[in-house]
């Protein structure tokens, strides 16, 4: 099947309200575990950069498990950051800070990060060089990269079983998103490609019928 679009960024308040509000603690629990696994660094002490935020649930989650740590967690969409911000308690305010900014043409506060994680935004990307160029600018040597992201079905009908599997209790426009973020994904020989010819020699996993999992380090 080929890849459908979907809009980039994620501003529209119903649909980020009902995205802020939805349970991701499956997906969400198991991007942090295999994070730390591949990490293996408990005492983590440094900035990470979280690319394409969200309402910040991720974000969160990495600075808990990760209690020495900041976190410079960006997205493009305003709406988004106000949620994130609005969900900020004021022990993590010290440690994340949630900017506003479009990638690839972003000024980041810092030159470098240790760790660079992203979920869920490649798919939204209608270039997804974006991504892989902003990890390749934004990387110290020797920096950890964690992507997740959704893998695109074989066609329209196994995108449709994916959501009545996996979605069929969310509200109805968390459903559609669902759907519509299904075809907009990528596959996994597309997502090699893209590495290939970003010159990044990340690994490249998929971990459930419906998500890869993409980790390396960046070489010294
Ligand atoms: C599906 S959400 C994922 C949010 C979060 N990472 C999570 O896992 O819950 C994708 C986010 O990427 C943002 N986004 C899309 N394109 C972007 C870009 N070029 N630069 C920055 N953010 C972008 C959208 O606004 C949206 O908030």
């Amino acid at each position: 099947m080929k890849r459908l679009l979907e809009p980039e960024l994620m501003e529209d308040e119903s649909q980020v309200k009902a995205y802020a509000e939805a349970d991701f603690e499956i997906p969400h629990n198991e991007f942090i575990e295999r994070l730390q696994s591949f990490i293996d660094c408990p005492g983590f002490n440094g900035t990470a950069l979280d690319l394409g935020c969200g309402p910040g649930d991720i974000s969160f989650r990495f600075a808990k498990a990760f209690p020495l740590s900041k976190v410079h967690a960006l997205d493009g969409s305003q709406t988004m950051l106000n949620y994130a911000k609005s969900a900020l308690t004021a022990d993590l305010a010290e440690r994340i800070s949630f900017m506003p900014g479009l990638l690839p043409d972003v000024t980041l506060p810092r030159p470098a990060y240790e760790i660079i994680f992203s979920n869920s935004l490649l798919h939204h990307l209608p270039d997804p060089r974006a991504l892989w160029h902003s990890i390749k600018k934004y990387s110290r040597p020797g920096a950890r990269i964690i992507v997740m992201d959704l893998l695109r079905p074989a066609d329209i009908k196994d995108a449709q079983t994916m959501v009545n599997s996996y979605a069929a209790s969310e509200p109805e426009i968390l459903q559609r998103d669902f759907y519509h973020s299904l075809l907009a994904a990528f596959s996994m020989e597309e997502i090699k490609a893209q590495l290939a010819f970003a010159g990044l020699n990340l690994n490249v996993e998929q971990i459930s019928d419906r998500h890869v999992f993409i980790t390396g380090v960046i070489p010294d």
